[in-house]
């Protein structure tokens, strides 16, 4: 397990506290969720009813797993940024054993814990498979892949894409994208725009877990920095937001409050309806897709999407002679 520090600013989590709630309006880094209780709460919500991306992608994957490892070429090596239990990546491991001896596979996931199980899993049921576990954000990560011999496939599934705002998301895979040979292969899950129900649905689901999800960073504040948050006071809320195409993730407070941290010495107040904005979720039409890969130097060389087109997964290849 190779460990990467944090490249960002605002690394600590106190910091990022103190910046945030400070901040007007309020807003905290989504990389927090990931904490031991947050990664188990974000499995949940993959296998929820109202949560199609999750089974979507995996859908898509079962079809196409045969095809994206014939296009990734002999003697591919894998990598796959924000990993988390690597469940998905089963597929496409499987389906590249089937066409090579080995396979060097690299996850890169900020959470360690779930990093090692899901290895360890792995590595228990594929023989021929051989992992480079990388702990830490996968923005800081890209510059640590491994070098190799053949050609590379670059995983980035789940739509985590859409968790960046747009320029943050073309500089994003522009990084990746200068990273790679030509013969290597970026293959990235968009969500796509649809329905404003379903997509609202999806992330304020009824038995409470993306509520909870969302509530466990102040959770967090309160454990890991005394913060004295009372979590009834504060409501989940996940509108669409049509003209940015994109789930805005909230934490509204219900009343007006003081609510102090102790490790900052600092107390923050909220009006009643202020609120915490948390994350962000784009979802893209297919002019969105290309627009965002043209910008970050990638061309679309294949797509496959579920019959509805509600997920599209998307392989893309550095464009000729942008590459270092
Ligand atoms: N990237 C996925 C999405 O935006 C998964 C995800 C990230 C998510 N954060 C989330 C899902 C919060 C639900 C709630 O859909």
């Amino acid at each position: 397990m190779v460990r990467v520090p944090c490249a960002s600013e605002e690394c600590g989590f106190a910091g990022a506290v103190r910046a945030g709630l400070g901040a007007r309006p309020k807003s905290l880094p989504c990389r927090f969720f990931y904490d031991d209780e947050g990664s188990r709460l974000f499995e949940e919500i993959c296998s929820l009813p109202e949560y199609y991306a999750t089974r979507t992608e995996r859908e898509i994957l079962l079809r196409a797993a045969p095809e994206i490892a014939e296009a990734a070429g002999a003697g591919t090596a894998l990598a796959e940024l924000g990993s988390g239990s690597s469940a998905k990546t089963k597929l496409l491991i499987e389906a590249l054993l089937a066409r090579q001896d080995e396979l060097h596979y690299v996850p890169i996931d900020i959470s360690t814990a779930f990093l090692e199980e899901s290895s360890r899993a792995l590595l228990g049921r594929f023989p021929r498979l051989r992992i480079t576990a990388i702990g830490g954000e996968y923005l800081d990560a890209v510059p640590h892949l491994p070098p190799r011999d053949g050609p590379l496939l670059c995983l980035f599934l789940g739509g985590n894409v859409g968790n960046l705002e747009e320029e943050e998301a073309s500089a994003f895979l522009a990084g990746v994208a200068s990273g790679l040979s030509p013969r290597d292969r970026l293959l990235v899950g968009f969500d796509r725009l649809k329905e404003r129900t379903v997509i609202e649905r999806a992330y304020d689901d009824r038995a409470g877990v993306t509520a909870a999800f969302n509530r466990n960073l102040l959770t967090r504040i309160n454990r890991e920095l005394g913060g004295e948050f009372d979590l009834d006071a504060f409501d989940h809320a996940a509108p669409f937001v049509a003209e940015r195409s994109r789930i805005e993730m909230h934490l509204v407070s219900r009343r007006p409050q003081e609510v102090r941290v102790a490790a900052l010495g600092q107390t923050f107040s909220f009006d009643r309806g202020e609120t915490i904005h948390t994350e962000n979720s784009h979802k893209y039409d297919r002019a969105g897709i290309d627009r965002l890969c043209e910008t970050a130097g990638l061309t679309v060389v294949r797509l496959w999407s579920d019959p509805r087109e509600w997920f599209s997964l998307v392989l893309l290849a550095p464009v000729r002679g942008r590459e270092a």
